[in-house]
């Protein structure tokens, strides 16, 4: 085969991407307070501030959107939404949700009382929020390798298993109505699960009688990785070790803003008869009737679809290449990141980089404002503004959507990347001017904290 992994896609329809100055890109960040989520999107020329809803969507998948059946009840698009579905991942019940956390409010809303404790590798924000919001507490449980940023191990995602073990033993198997495991782990480096470890997880969760679910929003990116790295696996297609994965679980909750290839959507699905009844009462209150969940017919076509393509190998390889292409190309040049490259995303490591700015002084923020400044990149802090002064790291992420930027764009990121590594030390921190009493990172405002000038004598 030849060594050129290409684009597996050509382009149908353009959406133009603008370019501003150095000049005027100054002027925008004052007005942003220096936190790139205030940025008007359309003054970003790369934007990799997430993966989740920003992919592009395939001509198959446009062309479904027009069969959409928008039926208020028993609506055919909802159909073949769950046979899509059920086909992948083989749960008995697939109800439809507006997102991600919808999923999962309904899940731990249904599943979880006060008191209750829910392992995971590695919570999202929103599967920890939404578990502390009901009273329970959120237990991250990856393994030690995976709290080690330039640490290289294949499946940094994994749980640590005597982990679990000591806390069922140590809390009781009744205070655990569920054990969780995110593929790939986004919050620990977009690191995967290795099958071996979805194994002995739910052996153990077997063994207790307590249920496993997974929070499947790149689970096709981790059977890509399965494939690549787990021996017993390299000649299998990716949609049977998404399939196999699965078999080891009892449900999920799943982000179609991911892995599913769509601009918005997600789903809770369950073998629990009893559970998924209860689930339904809770989505008709608040998202809408169990076969559209407060998504149009249009966007269940798309998923439908979308989740089915995300396994083609094709897609697969140019994924995570693309991905590590960054990481690497990056890395070959002295800058720290979270080793190595995750699924969907590059992790700078930020107190690394800018070792003069300590984290009390934001320096994950103080790089993402360099880069957009540099070249128009935008990022995301992931550290001391978004978690505070209990951040363990300051990362920048850079998250790349799917299907939306060539290798010449890549090509583009990296360059600014090493032209900011050139000049870091003259980057400055960063202070708080303003800050919302919780998730602040979101309208935080800062300023950079200008070096006290000699005064002449
Ligand atoms: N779980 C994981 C692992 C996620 O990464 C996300 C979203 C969610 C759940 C929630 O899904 O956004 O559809 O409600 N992650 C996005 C990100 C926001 O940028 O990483 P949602």
């Amino acid at each position: 085969m030849p060594r050129t992994i290409i684009e597996p896609f050509r382009i149908k329809s353009v959406e133009p991407i603008e370019w501003t100055t150095r000049q005027e890109r100054g002027q925008l960040l004052r007005a942003a307070y220096y936190n790139l989520f205030l940025l008007p999107a359309e003054d970003v020329l790369i934007d990799l501030l997430t993966d989740s809803g920003t992919g592009a969507m395939s001509t198959a998948q446009w062309a479904a959107i027009m069969e959409g059946d928008e039926s208020y009840a028993g609506s055919k698009s909802y159909d073949h939404f769950r046979s899509s579905i059920q086909d992948i991942f083989g749960y008995r019940h697939v109800i439809p949700t507006h997102q991600g956390r919808a999923a999962e409010r309904i899940l731990f809303s249904v599943m979880c009382k006060k008191g209750d404790v829910v392992p995971n590798n590695t919570h999202f924000d929103t599967t920890r929020a939404n578990i502390e919001f009901v009273g329970a507490e959120a237990v991250d449980l990856v393994i030690a390798e995976g709290k080690q940023p330039s640490l290289i191990h294949p499946f940094k995602g994994n749980m640590d298993v005597q982990a679990l073990e000591d806390l069922i033993q140590r809390v009781g198997r009744e205070r655990i109505p569920l054990v969780m495991l995110t593929v790939t782990n986004n919050s620990g480096g977009g690191q995967p699960v290795s099958m071996e470890n979805v194994r002995r997880v739910s052996t153990v969760c077997r063994q207790n009688r307590i249920p496993l679910y997974f929070d499947a929003c790149r689970f096709a990116e981790n059977a890509y990785f399965i494939k690549e790295r787990e021996e017993g696996y390299e000649d299998r297609p990716p949609k049977e070790i998404a399939q196999e994965m699965f078999r080891y679980g009892d449900g999920c909750t799943m982000s179609a803003k991911k892995d599913g290839m769509a601009n918005i959507g997600g789903f809770l699905c369950t073998n629990d008869d009893l559970l998924a009844q209860q689930e339904k009462n809770l989505l008709i209150l608040t998202e809408g009737y169990p076969t559209y969940g407060g998504l149009a017919g249009r966007d269940l076509e798309a998923i439908a679809v979308g989740v089915q393509e995300a396994l083609h190998e094709d897609y697969l390889r140019y994924r995570i290449v693309s991905t590590a292409y960054l990481g690497n190309h990056i890395a070959e040049q002295g800058v720290p990141i979270v080793q190595p490259p995750g699924g969907h995303a590059v992790y700078i490591d930020a107190r690394a980089f800018l070792p003069h700015i300590p984290p009390s002084e934001f320096p994950g923020v103080a790089l993402a404002a360099e880069l957009y400044l540099e070249g128009g990149i935008r990022s995301v802090e992931i550290g001391t503004l978004m978690f505070g002064a209990a951040a363990k790291m300051d990362l920048v992420r850079l998250a790349i959507p799917r299907r939306v930027y060539t290798q010449s764009h890549i090509d583009y990121v990296v360059e600014i990347i090493l032209e900011v590594w050139k000049k870091r030390e003259q980057i400055k921190g960063m202070k708080l001017s303003y800050e919302a009493p919780f998730l602040r990172h979101f309208t935080a405002r800062l300023e950079p904290i200008e070096q006290a000038v000699a005064q002449p004598a």
